[in-house]
């Protein structure tokens, strides 16, 4: 297959993929409006943050198969594909642990407030007094909000922490999610106000689609306890931003974000957002899967979809 690698994956990435055979380009930081003109010739695409409007699918004249190297396809004009029948598919799984660290590295952040601490002590201040108000987060109660394959690993990284975790109920999870709840000791929310109204924390771990538009939205946000901590790990639009600043300027909630309901896709963008400069918010730039053992597997997952595909086996298309 001739392939396009949009975004920047692990050096051998291209090296793997050449030694099964494949034609591989690999051409970082290209754009959205970059993708249209450049897709002519390729079979494959893969990306990480560009997004894949319907343009590229027009203007495709020999494209099968596209793979977001990461979880979520959102980014993927999946409608479009499936009209000119390219796949698409995920790796999903591969990164999860990376962004369970990250949601741990929120919390903590929020909890003492670190990243204040740390730009106090940069400009030469010292005020231990401001930062001797953190709760703590012993006892505390965290609400899962997608127990998934995050969802667990966030779930296993708060037990340790003593704190306690549960979850929404959900019809039709299956027996072996159930046991491994229990063996974290994760009890489960018959409804989500119950867990909004119940927890100290709310983790998201959902993928973006119609049903989680909004999922944590502005009566979400007045159930929840005073005080309390959102972190978003999962996708921007899962959560009303406008809602969370009102909440966040009321005083209500406090938030850590690693997504945005806007986020720039591809290459450097100056970039504005009004909860991620809020002095409430601990905010980061989508980098749950930004580390260098998360891409390894995401690129391993690559090469294994590209070699299924070209062996006849579509392997994890959505
Ligand atoms: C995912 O969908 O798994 C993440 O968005 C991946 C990433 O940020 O690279």
């Amino acid at each position: 297959m001739r392939l396009l690698l949009a975004d920047r994956l692990p050096d051998h990435t291209v090296d793997d993929l050449t030694a099964l055979g494949h034609e591989v380009v690999m051409e970082p930081g290209l754009s959205a409006d970059d993708l249209p003109g450049r897709i002519a010739g390729f079979d494959g695409l893969v990306v990480r943050s560009t997004k894949v409007n319907g343009a590229v699918f027009e203007a495709a004249d020999r494209l099968v198969l596209v793979i977001r190297a990461g979880a979520g396809t959102n980014t993927i004009d999946t409608e479009a594909a499936s009209r000119r029948a390219v796949y698409v598919c995920n790796v999903p799984g591969r990164n999860a642990a990376a962004v369970a660290e990250l949601t741990m590295g929120l919390l903590l952040a929020i909890d003492r407030r670190i990243t204040d601490n740390v730009a106090d002590l940069r400009n030469g201040q010292w005020d231990k007094q401001r930062y001797s108000k953190a709760e703590g987060l012993l006892g505390s109660t965290m609400g899962i909000i997608g127990l998934g394959s995050i969802g667990f690993l966030v779930a296993e990284r708060a037990a340790a922490f003593g704190i306690k975790v549960q979850a929404l109920a959900k019809p039709g999870r299956s027996p072996q999610s159930i046991s491994r709840a229990e063996d974290l000791g994760i009890t489960f929310c018959d409804s989500l106000e119950e867990l909004a109204e119940t927890s100290d924390i709310v983790s998201v771990h959902v993928p973006s689609g119609a049903e989680t538009k909004h999922l944590v939205d502005a009566e979400f946000l007045a159930r929840m306890k005073p005080g309390a901590i959102l972190l978003n790990t999962s996708r921007g639009d899962v959560v009303d931003e406008t809602a969370l600043l009102a909440a966040l300027d009321a005083g209500r909630v406090r938030a850590g974000l690693d997504v945005f309901d806007h986020e720039p896709g591809g290459g450097q963008a100056e970039w504005e957002s009004a909860v991620a400069r809020h002095p409430e918010v601990v905010a980061t730039h989508h980098i749950g899967a930004s580390t260098s053992q998360a891409q390894r597997a995401i690129a391993a997952g690559v090469a294994e979809i590209v070699e299924a595909f070209a062996a006849g086996e579509a392997r994890h298309c959505v």
